[in-house]
């Protein structure tokens, strides 16, 4: 095998890509928590999460499901629709339903402990 040596033309494409990303502000999300930091509250939540979410959306990145990934969701200024990540408005995404994401049932426990999970992300 004949061993190749980059020639630095070659990572221009590679640069230009990642130099686009840093002007339109895509930094590294802020960690979420590990779980082996989670209160009882946010455990409980993380529960409710797989029963209720996790079969639209990934806790652990942003990349789609059939939703957005929630990873930062509540770190970060906006919902992917703009809307501030507030509890008031999570609330009603849930328990409303939003656009093409149906309608959650929860209980005002299971509310409460999802919203504790989810600022956990
Ligand atoms: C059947 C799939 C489905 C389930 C279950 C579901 N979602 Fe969604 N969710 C979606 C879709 C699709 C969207 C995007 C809606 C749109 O933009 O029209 C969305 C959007 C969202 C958003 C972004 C709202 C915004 O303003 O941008 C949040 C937050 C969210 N979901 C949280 C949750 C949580 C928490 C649960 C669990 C209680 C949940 N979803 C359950 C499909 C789902």
């Amino acid at each position: 095998m004949r061993s190749h040596t980059i020639h630095w033309p070659a990572a221009l494409p590679a640069c230009a890509v990642g130099f686009a990303l840093l002007l339109a502000g895509c930094k590294p999300l802020p960690p979420s928590k590990p779980a082996s930091e989670w209160t009882e509250q946010e455990a409980r939540g993380a529960a409710v999460y797989q029963t209720k979410c996790a079969r639209c959306h990934y806790p652990t990145n942003t990349h789609s499901l059939h939703g957005p990934g929630l990873q930062a969701l509540t770190k970060l200024k906006s919902m992917p629709s703009g809307a501030p990540p507030s509890d008031e408005r999570l609330t009603d995404r849930i328990l409303h339903g939003y656009g093409m994401m149906p309608p959650t049932s929860l209980s005002d426990d299971q509310l409460r402990d999802l919203l504790a999970y989810l600022h956990t992300l």
